[in-house]
């Protein structure tokens, strides 16, 4: 149980801090932060993300002058640094000397300087320049005390998940070559006999722009995996310049794992980043937000292999970038951060340490806002420092769950391919809403990767796992036959790896495993909802399945497939299988939860607790368990406890109130 994965050097307890940009202020202002660092209890900072036009002003001229002092005051602050590679943007130098680093939109538009991360991660002159950047601060910074952990690039693909342009063609072309060895091969895999696509050679192969209609559906899917594999080959590359300098210190990248980030494989990229940092912001909108940011958390986690992870990024208060950019209520900062810290995070950081004055983020909150000390949002930040000293022993114990959802990422990009039988579906939207229904029963999830050994768990959920190897759908029956209670959702099973039809019957990878047949799919009209046999309903999907060795648990009471089953549940060894052919709203399916939860005999953390009050565990090596109640909720919540309440440092027996809003943190006895 003890931590895998290496941690930022130096930095004990709970890292907190953010990112810092002293680049944008004069040295009066960098002394004060320093200050202001310290009253707030500040342990780790991310310096020079997007500071390369500062530092190297003309090609080949650099200005340390400014870095080398604010490592120095980071350094004699006892502060720690997550130095950047400060490659995120290129300069506007570099971009007008050489324009064709610029990435191309599908549609065949340049994107230009001005903004930020103005390259194709595919040209190898950028990378070049990239490479050179990197060892320059490696080599400068490397024995810095302040140095604790490299900070490669930001948010690799954040804007540009995909680039369209010659360098991607030609890139893209070497990756198809690595993956099918043959150009029969790739035809076979394609399918190119459609539509007149074969082709003769790899040099006739193109990224798929904007074409006449449809393209070939392989030909989208592994142009996603390949970008997602040029996204990661870029980070190995500035990786493997810092580890060859400074071996010593660990090294990341901030991913931004949410239930809105589609097209990086990060379970793909995990293995090759020292410790997994994650950036995740609350979507204002959503009035339960707090839940897609636990499957956030969650998800990180999964990512970080259940080690501990850092949260890199997130906001004191509003972020500038939402259509309606909503101030964060009270205790909503600390609940958040906590929320992060539930799930496994012993690092908490923010964007960014001061709220700047020019620039397309003026607006975006910061730890040390535009009105200074006198403020909500300094008073919450000095808080949660004081917060996170206090939650110190947390750090390296884990979250373990009896709950497994699988995702994958492929499936996120092959299931909401075009031409498929509804465009309304979206693998995320399924993810969440069962993750909601889990949260709603107050049961915490692991989220896993394809691949991964599941026989452990004793409910395992596969939602839309659309594209899966054999040895992938193999894994979902093991662990059915060792007593978990398997449920595999619509739409999955149906293809191969290539995206090829598994024929004779849907679900095809999962028939044997559910005993059913699906002869036909149903899909429904926008707005069109059916009745199921329990009273409740059902929209989006519905198929036409046959029995072939499973029950029904629910039928379809009205519509064309009136009789006929909607979730079906198929003894197998130990456990069970059942299949999810319906899109159940809310109250159905938290119902159907509830049965499946049953039947795993999973239990919540706390029993009992409101709905929107959010209590998940860590374990200790030692035995010793953390129990984090947040209570989002506008209702006083009693929990009944027996240990120390860790903000607080008090200690408790029997019933504890947790206020509307608040949190608490029980050292459990
Ligand atoms: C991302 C970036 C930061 C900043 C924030 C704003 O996470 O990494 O540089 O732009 O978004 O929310």
């Amino acid at each position: 149980m003890t931590a895998a994965r290496p941690w930022p050097l130096g930095v004990d307890g709970i890292a907190y801090g953010g990112d810092y940009n002293p680049e944008q202020w004069p040295r009066e202002v960098r002394l004060e932060d320093i200050d202001l660092m310290r009253e707030a209890g500040v342990t780790l900072v991310s310096v020079a993300i997007f500071a390369w036009a500062t530092l190297e002003p003309r090609e080949g001229e650099y200005d340390f002058a400014w870095l080398d002092e604010v490592m120095d005051d980071l350094a004699g602050a006892g502060i720690k640094v997550a130095l950047a590679t400060a490659t995120a943007s290129p300069p506007p130098w570099l971009t007008r000397h050489h324009p064709e680093i610029l990435p191309l939109t599908q549609d065949g538009t340049v994107l230009g300087q001005g903004g930020r991360q103005a390259y194709a991660v595919t040209s190898p002159l950028f990378r070049e320049y990239a490479l050179r950047m990197t060892r320059v601060m490696a080599e400068r910074y490397g024995d810095h005390p302040a140095l604790a952990l490299w900070h490669v690039d930001n948010e690799l693909g954040c804007h540009v998940p995909h680039d369209y342009s010659e360098h991607a063609a030609v890139a893209f072309r070497g990756w198809l070559e690595r993956r099918y060895g043959t150009i029969e091969e790739l035809n076979a895999a394609w399918g190119t006999a459609f539509w007149s696509q074969r082709y003769d050679s790899f040099h006739e192969i193109l990224p798929p722009r904007a074409a006449p209609t449809y393209a070939n559906p392989t030909q989208q899917l592994d142009f996603a995996r390949f970008s997602s594999d040029e996204l990661l080959t870029h980070y190995r590359a500035l990786r493997d310049v810092l580890r060859e300098v400074t071996p010593q210190i660990p090294a990341t990248t901030n991913l931004m794992l949410s239930s809105a980030t589609k097209w990086m494989d990060y379970f793909s990229w995990a293995e090759d980043l020292d410790l997994i940092a994650n950036d995740h912001y609350l979507i204002a909108a959503e009035e339960r937000g707090q839940i897609e940011l636990a499957l956030a958390a969650d998800l990180a986690r999964g990512v970080a292999g259940g080690d501990p992870w850092i949260l890199m990024e997130h906001s004191t208060s509003a972020v500038n970038w939402q259509p309606r950019n909503r101030a964060k209520g009270r205790g909503e900062m600390l609940r958040n951060s906590l929320s992060h810290v539930a799930r496994g995070a012993d690092g908490i950081m923010f964007f960014q340490w001061r709220q700047s004055k020019a620039g397309a983020e003026k607006f975006h909150s910061a730890m040390v806002p535009h009105a200074g000390r006198d403020s909500d949002v300094w008073s919450n930040t000095v808080a949660l420092g004081r917060a996170l000293e206090a939650l110190a022993p947390v750090h390296g114990s884990r979250v373990l769950s009896r709950v497994a959802i699988v995702v994958d990422y492929p499936s996120w990009w092959a299931s909401e391919l075009d031409s498929h039988p509804t465009q309304a579906l979206r693998y995320n939207e399924e993810l969440l809403r069962w993750y909601t229904a889990f949260w709603d029963l107050g049961i915490s999830v692991d989220m896993v990767p394809t691949g991964t050994d599941l026989t452990g768990y004793e409910l395992v959920l596969a939602p839309t796992l659309y594209t899966v190897r054999d040895q992938d759908a193999d894994r979902l029956a093991e662990a059915a036959r060792a007593g978990a209670q398997v449920v595999i959702t619509f739409f999955s099973g149906i293809v191969d790896e290539n995206d090829h039809v598994r024929l004779g019957g849907y679900p095809g990878a999962f028939r044997d495993l559910l005993g059913v047949r699906t002869e036909e799919f149903y899909p429904l009209l926008e707005g069109e909802t059916l009745h199921l046999d329990d009273g409740t309903r059902a929209d989006l999907w519905s198929e036409k399945t046959h029995l072939e060795g499973a029950d029904a648990v629910r039928s379809w009471a009205d519509g064309p497939l009136h009789g006929w089953p909607a979730v079906t549940r198929n003894p197998t060894g130990e456990g069970a299988a059942w299949y999810v052919a319906a899109r159940p709203t809310a109250d159905g399916l938290e119902a159907l939860l509830t049965e499946i939860v049953a039947a795993a005999g999973v239990e919540p953390a706390v029993p009992g607790l409101h709905r929107d009050v959010e209590a998940v565990r860590r374990f200790a090596e030692d035995g010793t368990t953390y129990l984090f109640v947040l209570n989002h909720s506008d209702r006083d919540q009693v929990v009944q406890v027996s240990g120390r309440e860790m903000l607080t440092g008090t200690d408790v027996e029997g019933a504890v109130t947790v206020h509307a809003g608040s949190a608490a943190v029980l050292q459990e006895s």
